[in-house]
């Protein structure tokens, strides 16, 4: 099967390589992709909100099966658009994307069907905020409605600056929509759970904990995702029942009655409290950096489920995982989530001798004149896997020093809150 794949992140260079590595896979074609991707499958460089041009190139390629990587896509209906001209294609339509592409919309499906998840109040002017804010203690979270490019969510230790920030929100800082979601904090351990889902069924696809913050002990600004492990153990049995049960159902069964059938990868961002998980966030395609310690861990062929999927079949598929844990550390350009230099080179990529288990997924990189040169704030993910967290990073953080990017940095400490506890 020839396969079209939408994005140019870390978590489109790993779907690449799993879609590679399938034996169903004939032809790669990555819209646009990224240096790492241009190896193993042919880049093509289209504006991917162009759904035209994406459509003109997805017929001259032959493409029998397309993946929508990134979110802005679904929200803006490429799924609608490319179903109504009979491509197949991996992703939710565009009324489910609201699932992440409003936060207003994704807290009023919770409130309908008793989905757990922070008490809140969708406002629209400073009154409705004040009135929240009277009748709650801080901090609280507020949140822009719309697709925010992970800017849009600020936890506020003060009345001042829960005002300030609606403000902000209300005179269109976003583009996406005025309005905002205020809500209470949620104390407790984060963690992400994810589902590929099709029109019938849906199945579990692994978990992990990404790790926000740009600095060292969880400080600093929030970033895309500086790394992430695989499994996140703290989803226990018990609690994998409680998020099927309280959270998944509940959420496919609305979208099923609202003539809108979830179809693609689901990502549940979840605070685990006492044993409860409490719904943080939807997002309707895989995490990145958390693809790139997900995928490695998984053994069936990615491009038969696919095929299910979008067939309706994946009640009868078959989705196997590797036993291990699995690490990603991010190597970022310095300045990253503020501004940072972009075209720089990368020396030394073809130096580093990489093990069976060991990747390096490339993000932001692009080739200029033969040289493989940074292109965005998120460079590389290195990525490896093994039986012990503290072993794995170990190799990660000698491999990022082998590379020596002088116009680089990284988190040394990715996974600190689990190694702890795997050294008691
Ligand atoms: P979101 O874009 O909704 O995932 O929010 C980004 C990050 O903000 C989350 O990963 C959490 O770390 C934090 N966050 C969002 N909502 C809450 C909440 N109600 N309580 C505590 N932390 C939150
Ligand atoms: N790693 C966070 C995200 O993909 O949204």
């Amino acid at each position: 099967m020839n396969i079209g794949l939408i994005g140019s992140g870390g978590r489109e260079h790993a779907l690449c390589q799993k879609i590679y590595d399938s034996k169903f896979s004939k032809k790669i074609v990555c819209i646009p992709g990224n240096a790492g991707t241009s190896k193993i499958a042919e880049n093509v460089d289209v504006d991917i909100k162009n759904f035209k041009k994406l459509y003109n190139i997805i017929k001259l390629k032959k493409i029998d099966l397309v993946v929508v990587g990134p979110e802005e896509p679904l929200v803006n209906g490429l799924v609608d658009f490319l179903s109504k001209k009979k491509i197949k294609v991996f992703g939710p339509n565009k009324f489910a994307s609201k699932l992440e592409g409003s936060k207003a919309f994704m807290k009023k499906l919770c409130k309908e069907n008793n989905i757990p998840t922070a008490n809140f109040k969708v406002c629209k002017n400073k009154k409705q905020v004040i009135n929240f804010i009277n009748n709650n203690k801080l901090p609280l979270v507020v949140k822009a409605d719309g697709l925010a490019a992970g800017k849009g969510v600020t936890i506020c230790n003060t009345r001042k600056k829960v005002i300030n920030i609606s403000e902000e929100i209300f005179k269109g800082k976003f583009k996406s929509s005025k309005k905002l979601v205020l809500e209470e904090y949620l104390e407790g351990e984060e963690a992400s759970f994810f589902l590929i889902v099709d029109k019938k069924s849906y199945k579990f696809f692994g978990t992990a904990q990404d790790h926000k913050r740009v600095k060292e002990n969880d400080l600093g600004p929030n970033t895309g995702g500086m790394g992430a492990y695989s499994p996140a153990n703290i989803v226990n049995k018990l609690i994998k029942k409680k998020i099927i049960s309280r959270i998944v159902k509940p959420t496919l069964h609305a979208l099923k009655k609202k003539n809108n059938p979830y179809r693609g990868f689901l990502y549940i961002g979840l605070m685990i409290k006492n044993n409860n998980p409490y719904l943080i966030e939807f997002n309707v395609r895989m995490g990145d950096p958390e693809c790139q310690v997900i995928l490695p861990r998984l053994k069936s062929d990615i491009v038969k489920i696919f095929y299910n999927a979008v067939n309706n079949n994946l009640k009868k598929t078959k989705i196997e995982w590797k036993k291990n844990k699995s690490m990603t550390v991010v190597l970022c350009a310095k300045g990253y989530p503020g501004n940072y230099k972009r075209n720089i080179i990368i020396k030394n990529l073809n130096k580093i001798k990489l093990e069976k288990s060991d990747y390096i997924f490339h993000a932001g990189t692009k080739i200029k004149d033969n040289k493989i040169v940074s292109s965005g704030g998120r460079v590389l993910n290195f990525s490896s896997s093994g039986n012990s967290f503290q072993k794995i990073r170990k190799k990660i953080i000698k491999l990022l020093k082998k590379l020596n990017w002088k116009s680089g940095f990284f988190r040394k400490d990715i996974g600190w809150k689990v190694i702890k506890n795997e050294n008691n």
